[in-house]
């Protein structure tokens, strides 16, 4: 038997935009999903017969990175699905990094961009930002160029994905869970929409990019208020590319008192928004009060392990 476990992830600045390949800056979180995998006489998952319908990332994982040897995959998770926080990217990695361990060909690398080919068959367009920072863990900076100490880079059509480490402290980061389910490959499709006919939707994205350079200074210096500020303005200019919501903007809303800025997190539409803050309690009541789930989380947690047993 084989046991892996990837962490969820937040994005701190850049999604969307990282999509059209531009800088976008994430962490793994504190909350995990755990796989075990074992040989068995039918393919399953948690019991029920393994399906394209239900368990779209794992069938294309076992695809990708299996044959045919049936197999039993129990799947345990603390993150909710389609919050934001990374539970699609998670459970991939995980999958991913147990088959490839049965196979005796497990990397970081390999896991990774597996994992993104699985993630953009399920989910269409797609960046790598997910599926490389549930494998790499701590933090990951996405940046248009390469140098020579990068994890590793991604392709796909025009677009190329230079993926870097990047130091993220630990601190805590309130997640507020609007309880919203909103898909991701929709909502990607209508930036891309309004990104290839308008010029004004493009200059949004490239925004979104220069704000996101701007905060990785911030977060190197350890300047919270100033990347506060950044992620703040950031939401706004996701709120430009339609991609908030009146809830994420309810959850925003009474944060920001207690905060040094929020956003959302991920796809939006619904899921999940962030308050980077000192004042965890204040901001999960008034998150509370407003509709909202919250979880503190903490950030800069370990990427994907495997342990055979
Ligand atoms: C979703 O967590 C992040 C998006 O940028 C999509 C992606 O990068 O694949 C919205």
């Amino acid at each position: 038997m084989v046991a892996s476990s990837a962490p969820g992830k937040l994005i701190l600045m850049g999604e969307h935009a990282v999509v059209f390949g531009q800088p976008a800056i994430a962490t793994a979180i504190s909350l995990r999903l755990k796989c075990k995998i074992s040989p068995s006489s039918g393919f399953s998952v948690n019991g029920e017969p393994l399906s394209d319908r239900y368990h779209p990332y794992i069938s294309s994982a076992v695809r990708k990175a299996w044959g045919s040897e049936p197999i039993a995959i129990d799947i345990a998770s603390e993150m909710p699905s389609s919050s934001g926080l990374g539970s699609s990217a998670a459970v991939t990695v995980a999958v991913l990094a147990a088959l490839s361990q049965m196979r005796g060909q497990f990397s970081e690398k390999n896991v990774a961009s597996k994992g993104f080919e699985v993630e953009s068959e399920v989910q269409g367009r797609a960046s790598p930002i997910d599926t490389s920072t549930c494998t790499h863990g701590r933090g990951i900076f996405i940046d248009r160029t390469p140098a020579p100490d990068m994890l590793w880079e991604i392709e796909r059509d025009t677009r190329r994905w230079f993926i870097h480490h990047c130091d993220v402290p630990e601190m805590d980061i309130v997640v507020g869970y609007t309880g919203v389910v909103a898909r991701t490959g929709p909502l990607v499709a209508k930036v891309k929409h309004f990104a290839d006919r308008s010029r004004f939707g493009m200059e949004i994205i490239e925004e979104i990019g220069s704000l996101t350079l701007e905060g990785l200074d911030k977060l190197k210096k350890g300047d919270r208020v100033a990347l506060g500020g950044l992620m703040t303005k950031n939401q706004k200019l996701l709120a430009v590319l339609g991609v908030s919501s009146p809830e994420i903007d309810r959850l925003i809303k009474v944060s920001l008192p207690y905060s040094y800025g929020a956003k959302l997190t991920g796809a939006g539409g619904g899921g999940s928004m962030i308050a980077l803050t000192d004042h965890a309690k204040e901001v999960s009541e008034a998150i509370r009060k407003r509709g909202g789930t919250p979880i503190v989380v903490r950030t800069g947690a370990k990427g994907v392990t495997v342990d055979t047993k």
